[in-house]
């Protein structure tokens, strides 16, 4: 769908669009605590896992959610994504647990009531361990199976919502589990399993992008992109296109003419390579062989390096990457250059950090540069952070401070921090203040 662009106010007022959707996100795996039917669940536990932490009771979400949506509410915020528990919905196959489509009724309906929109990711990485134990996204049947979920899920929620999620970044699913590059379940690590999930994946969103619209036609359906600013040297380019087609740009089209796209972006990557080196990949390009023996390793050691070389005063995340307001904005424009006139929601952009100071910084760049983008008449609708609450990171476990509310690991106690507030204060009033951050 083709929306009429929004346009933004004047630069010197920083003023966003009515209706433009402020809001923050969460993962089911990520925060809602025992859950024990996925891959996930598995792969914290298995021998030699890549994992630091198991994700246990997360933060109790599954439980505590009236309170936590009223935490997203008291600071101002108007939209809350999060994610729906395939392993939970469809415990086995075919089976479908009412009693948890009761809970996210109820728990939809709280978001609502708080005066929150809600946005439901339906697969946030997660797989029912009976999905995975037929291969994932690698097999031919799993895309089916997810969109039969899909409507059924959509079917239950009737009504309540209108913004639909059907599979968050699908370039990091293939790429962190299927080659690898994240140490992610199934632990793949080869190109032929990696275009294998790329297929399953690409065809999972259309199916479910379908399964959406045939249960709910009014509700707005789309796949949430993760995308990079990628700024590589001459010698790079052609390896980073070649892998830039595979983890961005082949669910880019997946989602042209849909009803909005997702961008998630968290840095950049600046890639600077010898002619000895682009030589040797670009050949290594040239047969499966190679491409497992040579180049699979090598982009493994690279993704997996927890502290990657940065550009010379750079500063760098918890999570090794460089700290980049304006890879948003970067982002933000090559996807409406790909996708021109499709609106695009920014679901989400965040920053792990112990000095919250910096996390204000960083949606104080960010928006700016959306703002820019807009005043340019790219047709962005909604900035949601990552994340709404410290969570469990994936194989970084609970090492990673991605909340604008704090969770204590030991009394799960939370702690709205100012950058809440900030965000907050901008989603009540529509502006963003002249002259940077101001916390509080
Ligand atoms: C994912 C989140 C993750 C975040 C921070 C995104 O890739 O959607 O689940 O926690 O980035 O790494």
């Amino acid at each position: 769908m083709t929306e009429a662009p929004a346009r933004a106010g004047s630069m010197a007022e920083l003023a966003f669009p009515p209706g433009f959707l402020w809001g923050a996100a969460t993962a089911a795996h990520q925060v809602e605590g025992w859950n024990a039917n996925s891959d996930w669940w598995d792969w914290e536990r298995r021998p030699g896992t890549p994992c630091r932490d198991e994700s246990g009771i997360a933060i109790d979400h599954y439980r505590r959610y009236r309170d936590d949506i009223a935490l997203l509410a008291g600071v101002g915020l108007d939209t809350y994504r999060y994610s729906v528990e395939w392993a939970r919905i469809e415990p086995a196959e075919g089976v479908f647990d009412e009693a948890v489509l009761d809970h996210y009724r109820a728990m939809t309906d709280a978001v609502w009531e708080a005066g929150l929109t809600p946005m439901v990711t339906l697969h946030h990485f997660t797989l029912p361990r009976w999905v995975a134990a037929r291969g994932g996204w690698m097999d031919p049947g799993t895309p089916a199976r997810f969109a039969r979920y899909a409507e059924r899920v959509v079917r239950a929620l009737a009504d309540r919502v209108d913004w639909y999620c059907t599979i968050n970044e699908p370039g990091i699913v293939a790429w962190g589990g299927y080659l690898g590059a994240l140490d992610f379940p199934p632990g793949r690590t080869d190109t032929r399993s990696w275009e294998r999930a790329i297929e399953g994946l690409v065809a999972g969103h259309r199916l479910g992008y379908e399964a959406v619209k045939g249960a709910r036609p009014s509700a707005r359906a789309g796949l949430t992109n993760q995308l990079i600013e990628w700024e590589p040297d001459e010698d790079a380019r052609p390896f980073i296109d070649w892998l830039r087609a595979r983890t961005e740009d082949v669910f880019l089209e997946a989602a042209r003419g849909d009803d909005f796209i997702g961008v998630q972006t968290y840095t950049r990557a600046v890639v600077r390579m010898g002619a000895w080196q682009s030589a040797a990949l670009r050949l290594s390009l040239r047969s499966r062989l190679l491409r497992d023996r040579v180049l699979v390793p090598q982009i493994r050691r690279q993704a997996l390096d927890p502290a990657p070389a940065l550009p010379p005063g750079a500063r760098r995340t918890q999570m090794g990457y460089e700290f980049r307001p304006e890879a948003l904005e970067a982002t933000v424009r090559r996807t409406a250059a790909v996708l021109p006139g499709q609106a695009i929601v920014v679901t989400e952009h965040g920053i792990a950090t112990d000095d919250d100071a910096e996390r204000i910084e960083l949606i104080d760049g960010g928006l700016r540069g959306l703002h820019a983008a807009m005043v340019d008449w790219v047709p962005v609708k909604g900035y949601i952070h990552w994340s709404a609450f410290d969570n469990f990171e994936w194989v970084k476990g609970y090492s990673q401070r991605f909340g604008l509310i704090g969770v204590d690991r030991a009394t799960l106690e939370r702690t709205v921090r100012p950058s809440a507030q900030f965000l907050g204060r901008i989603a009540r009033t529509g502006r963003l203040g002249p002259g940077g951050p101001v916390p509080g």
